[in-house]
């Protein structure tokens, strides 16, 4: 007997003799032997097992052998049935093998031949089972290779929709929008050259107001090549030329080009333009798609800066005209005001200070004085020397001019530049008392050039100084009232003529 088989075999025959037989003779070669009367029985059978192959006569009671096959047919097609049969017509040879028969065997049955189809048909099946399991196992490798794709696609998609989102949302200025637009045009799509053109409307012309990289690109027909873009513009939708075959308005050795308008409130403001002019890339929809994706993002990022240029702008304007009041009063704070702005921007630029701390000079020191509207005309324009207590009013300016600003919500830097300008290097000035490097730099080179103008202005408490003292008084100053690296950097300017009086 062989013990390693244990494939399970159906034999269905309505003589039971013959199912004795084959039992005997089929457990003893090692097989799990299941046998039935008739097809009805079999079916019973097969429903509650897990049959590897069924033999089956024809001629039976309640469910013949031909039944019985296209039910295993229908059911379970990786079982084979092997039909025997007294007279094997070709009938029933065709009409069985149409049902997934797949051996006769001609009654009476040898149980050697029996024997042999059973081992073929089994090893037949193993092979067939094997083989869809080989190809349900590569399906499902491409299946998944496809979701991997599909995935890494959406991913990538996502990475780049956010790229464009968070660039322009750190944008600063309007004029940076454009050159960000067509630096990250030509990276996404890998277009060899893009450009932003304004539209203006009044003389209906295109103005190009950014390029990425800067090289020129192909000759093109100015005249027709504005026709299209101003049908572009007219249009107001996204145009893509995948393949360029002699579209009227692009040269030849435009081989690929996309034009994006960039709508504000749902007007056409400008363009946005890529184009491909050597290798084998070309546009395809998902570029204009994230062209499109990015001239939203721009004109949403233009309508905020221009919503807060303006607030900034009517703010500046706002304070300046405090100043200017001021200045009514006291003829001398303008003028002082931006002569100090422009010597602390020279000391600064010196010093290496960045576009942004120049910047917060400009305002700061244009500010700097505007706390004196809250001090009274009698002490403000008191000719002679003033109290201690009068003293004590001048020295609240600084703080009432950071409370003025603090007031707006704005310029949180240049408050604190303004607020420290009194204060002293020995950290006797006020209003903190601050001491050395405690003092913002900024404040620090606000305090030379204020007072250094100061002195060389005539004041209603005495008159302007000579220049000589006026240095003098700036040099003994170093260390005590001025940061000294800060008098050395003064006097080098000074002695080269930067600072002139
Ligand atoms: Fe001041």
């Amino acid at each position: 007997m062989n013990s390693e088989k244990k494939e399970k075999i159906l034999f269905v025959d309505d003589e039971e003799n013959i199912l004795e037989v084959i039992r005997e003779y089929f457990e003893f070669k090692g097989y799990a032997v299941v046998t039935a009367l008739n097809g009805r029985e079999a079916v019973k059978i097969l429903e509650n097992e897990k049959i590897d192959c069924c033999f089956t006569d024809i001629n039976m009671p309640e469910m013949d052998g031909i039944q019985l096959a296209e039910h295993i047919w229908r059911t379970d097609n990786t079982i084979p049935v092997v039909i025997m049969t007294g007279k094997p017509t070709i009938d029933y040879t065709i009409k069985t093998i149409k049902h997934g028969v797949v051996d006769f065997l001609v009654k009476p049955v040898n149980l050697n031949d029996m024997e042999l189809c059973i081992e073929r048909i089994l090893n037949q099946r193993k092979l067939f089972i094997e083989n869809i399991l080989l190809k349900k196992e590569v399906e499902g490798k491409k299946r998944l290779e496809e979701l991997t794709k599909q995935l890494q696609n959406k991913v990538d998609d996502l990475r780049i929709l956010n790229k464009i989102i968070s660039e322009f949302t750190e944008i600063g200025s309007t004029k940076d929008v454009f050159k960000r637009l067509v630096d990250m045009a030509t990276e996404i799509s890998l277009a060899d050259m893009s450009k932003f053109y304004v539209i203006n409307g009044a003389v209906n012309r295109i103005f190009e107001t950014a390029t990425c990289p800067k090289a020129s690109g192909p000759e093109i027909d100015q005249t027709l090549f504005e026709r299209l873009l101003m049908n572009v513009t007219a249009d107001s939708v996204p145009f893509l030329v995948s393949e360029n075959r002699c579209v009227e308005g692009l040269s030849g050795d435009i081989f690929s080009f996309m034009c994006v308008p960039l709508k504000i409130r749902e007007k056409v403001f400008g363009l946005l333009t890529a184009y491909v002019t050597q290798g084998e890339v070309r546009f395809s929809e998902k570029d204009l798609y994230y062209l499109s994706f990015m001239t939203q993002n721009a004109a949403q990022a233009i309508e905020n800066l221009a919503l807060y240029e303006n607030i900034y702008d009517n703010l500046f304007a706002t304070l300046y005209g405090f100043v200017s009041v001021l200045d009514a009063r006291d003829s001398y704070t303008q003028i002082h005001s931006n002569r100090v702005t422009d010597i602390s921007i020279i000391i600064g630029r010196e010093l290496g200070c960045t576009t942004e701390e120049l910047d917060i000079l400009n305002v700061a020191g244009r500010l700097h004085d505007i706390g004196k509207i809250g001090i009274r005309d009698e002490i403000l324009l008191k000719p002679g020397k003033l109290t201690k207590e009068e003293f004590e009013k001048i020295k609240e300016h600084p703080l009432i001019g950071a409370n003025i600003i603090k007031n707006l919500g704005f310029w949180e830097r240049e408050i604190y530049i303004i607020k420290c300008h009194h204060e002293r290097f020995d950290g006797t000035g006020y209003p903190d008392g601050l001491k050395g490097k405690e003092i913002p730099l900024l404040s620090r080179i606000l305090s030379i050039a204020d007072v250094y103008d100061a002195l060389a202005s005539d004041r209603p408490y005495r008159a302007m100084m000579d220049e000589k003292s006026i240095l003098k008084y700036i040099q003994e100053g170093a260390g005590t009232q001025f940061d000294p690296e800060l008098v050395e950097v003064f006097m080098k300017l000074y002695n080269e003529g930067k600072i002139i009086k």
